[in-house]
């Protein structure tokens, strides 16, 4: 996950970035830079792969001075390569950035700066943010209202760090939407910026949590924060704890809140080097698939267990709609008891967070005795189930410590509909125009998870609501269906309230007997392909006096009309809004367990990795 680190004070930044960075080092990156402001110039050192190497460049060439700033990054537009490494300096070489998120509308504001003569010297969207401060800059505003001008015209969720050589004494920074933290660290005559705590832990307690829509102007004495409109805001100075644990939750309660919000950022980081939005393609280079065998595929088998089946459950919607492909979908301690049907033109593709699921490993090596391809989406680098496979995606969501598992839920989400856009162009199923807006519809992800995390307010609210309940039905239809089933799942493991996930359609053929005043109905009708049949189901559910909860589309007048409470979640392209829908299900049981005072980050009678059959 990118980190970001900054330093404005008397001593040399040099050191300070280059530990702060290093303390994010376990989340893994690609490249790493440092810039700091070196007699009155900036100097930049910056590299492809790791911290090491930008290290000993720092040896070997060096730099030093205040204030600085530095950064790890996972690529996600153009290559990691040194060239498309942060920091990024603008034109003028005066003013320098880091950042992490998605510049979405960078293909505009890149033409449009293009046509005002501005040449771009990396693949990355985050040079466009700079260019942009030169822009406005040379019209003659400041440092901070040209920053404030910029962050109000770039679309999508961010963490933005700058400073620039003409106004030594400060260094400017934002969180716009949710695409991880930034945080201000105050000391005794300087101060420090980061994305984490740890990467500051060593040199302050004092910290100021930026909200989204909020920048800060940070110099050597302090800090002052306002929204992005330039209203001054009374920030709250938190004192955090030594303790690396505590720390390591920052500004949350909890690990697994704090992962339900990393969501953005894990998601940006899916994206990461594996996009290509200006021609519209899908690179995933580790797994190792050849035209050659995209087109002998006949078909997969995905296999799981508990959440990461349910990922799996919305790829087989996504694989079988966009690459034309069969898919089955066989839970893992099922799989190798059924005799399945496999050659050597079958892929069995393995899903799992830990990587060392007892089940889903058996569920492989059924696949390998069988003489299957095997795949695995893995979030634990160098696990059982990465090192087995003949070709893997690593989800990229960083360390999920929260025993129930969220962002290693919405990462495959999107690393199984890039893998159904990737087979249908090797397979010759889809037009390029088709392809191009699959592609295209990923960049708005990240924001639209950070939207989702915003309701989280109305969520509370619910969660007072239900915190109460026995039972709970979960409902949806076609790609959210398997949505009903992770609501469900993620309620009783952590609530231990019974919570039953089931296919809408269903309802009427049984368990429509159930509802009454005391089972409350979660249904997800945002407005897919599906939503005529859930406003149905909705109403059979009012009909028989249960209480509503409905997950529906922003602005949507008729839910809000029939449910008793609504959630409302961005409008979506159907095939991800599975990743809008899941976030306030995530949140409700969170909430839900949090205000019953349970142990949220370690249910009972669960294990983070079940190694056992
Ligand atoms: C639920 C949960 C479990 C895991 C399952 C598979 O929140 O975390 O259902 O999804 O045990 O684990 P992995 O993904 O490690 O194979």
């Amino acid at each position: 996950m990118c980190g970001i680190v900054g330093y404005i004070g008397p001593r040399d930044a040099t050191p300070i970035v280059l530990n702060g960075l290093k303390r994010l080092e376990y989340r893994g990156y690609d490249s790493a830079g440092l810039a700091v402001l070196q007699n009155g110039s900036i100097a930049v050192r910056r590299d492809a792969g790791k911290l090491d190497r930008l290290i000993d460049l720092v040896g070997q060439s060096p730099i030093s001075g205040a204030p600085g700033i530095g950064h790890t990054r996972w690529a996600t537009h153009g290559a990691p390569s040194a060239r498309n490494a942060h920091p990024h300096l603008g034109s003028t070489g005066r003013v320098v950035v880091v950042h992490n998120g998605i510049v979405e509308n960078f293909l505009e504001l890149r033409d449009e700066l293009t046509a005002e003569g501005v040449n771009f010297n990396s693949e990355t969207d985050t040079e466009t943010i700079v260019h942009l401060v030169e822009h406005y800059l040379a019209t003659g505003l400041n440092l901070t209202e040209a920053a404030r001008k910029t962050f109000l015209d770039i679309q999508g969720a961010h963490g933005i760090v700058l400073m620039s050589a003409d106004e030594p004494d400060k260094i400017v920074c934002a969180r716009l939407g949710n695409a991880g933290g930034v945080v201000v660290g105050l000391g005794e005559g300087e101060n420090y910026i980061a994305s984490d705590i740890p990467a500051i832990l060593e040199h302050t307690r004092q910290v100021i949590f930026l909200e989204s829509h909020q920048m800060a102007v940070v110099t050597r004495e302090g800090a002052r924060v306002e929204s992005l409109e330039g209203k001054p805001v009374q920030a709250e100075v938190h004192s955090v704890s030594w303790d690396p644990v505590a720390a390591e939750k920052g500004e949350f309660r909890h690990f697994m809140q704090k992962e339900i919000h990393e969501q953005v950022r894990s998601l940006t980081d899916t994206l990461a080097g594996r996009v290509d939005f200006e021609n519209g393609r899908i690179r995933l280079p580790e797994l190792n698939l050849s035209p050659e065998l995209a087109q002998r595929i006949t078909k997969i088998f995905i296999t799981a267990c508990g959440t990461a089946a349910y990922a799996g459950m919305v790829g087989k919607y996504l694989i079988e709609k966009i690459a034309r492909l069969p898919v089955e979908l066989e839970i893992g301690s099922e799989f190798r008891y059924r005799d399945p049907i496999i050659d050597e033109n079958t892929v069995v593709l393995a899903i799992s967070q830990s990587g060392e699921t007892a089940d889903t490993l058996a569920a492989m090596e059924e696949g390998r005795r069988k003489g299957a391809v095997l795949w695995s989406i893995v979030n634990a680098i160098g696990s059982q189930a990465m090192r087995i496979a003949d070709g893997y995606i690593s989800m990229q969501t960083g360390p999920e410590i929260g025993v129930a598992s969220t962002k290693a839920f919405t990462a495959p989400l999107v690393d199984l509909y890039m893998l159904a856009v990737l087979l249908a162009e090797l397979r010759g199923v889809i037009d390029e125009q088709t392809r191009r807006n699959l592609v295209a519809d990923l960049r708005f992800v990240p924001d639209l998870a950070s939207r989702a995390l915003n309701t989280e307010p109305i969520v509370e609210k619910v969660a007072w609501a239900l915190k109460d309940v026995r039972d709970c039905l979960y409902l949806g239809r076609g790609i959210n269906m398997p949505i009903a089933y992770e609501g469900a799942l993620k309620l009783k493991e952590i609530s231990y309230i019974h919570a039953e996930g089931y296919p809408a359609g269903e309802m009427k053929h049984g368990p429509i007997a159930l509802i009454d005043r005391d089972m409350p109905v979660v249904c997800l009708a945002p407005r897919d392909p599906w939503y005529e049949k859930m406003i149905s189901q909705i109403q059979q559910a009012k009909a028989r006096g249960g209480t509503v909860v409905a997950v529906a589309t922003e602005g949507d007048e008729l839910v809000g009309g029939m449910a008793d409470h609504i959630i409302p979640v961005p409008e979506a392209p159907w095939m991800l809004s599975p990743v809008v829908t899941v976030i306030p299900l995530q949140m409700l049981a969170y909430h839900i367990a949090a205000i019953r005072g349970l142990d949220v980050d370690q249910p009972r009678n669960l294990a983070k990795s079940v190694t056992v059959e």
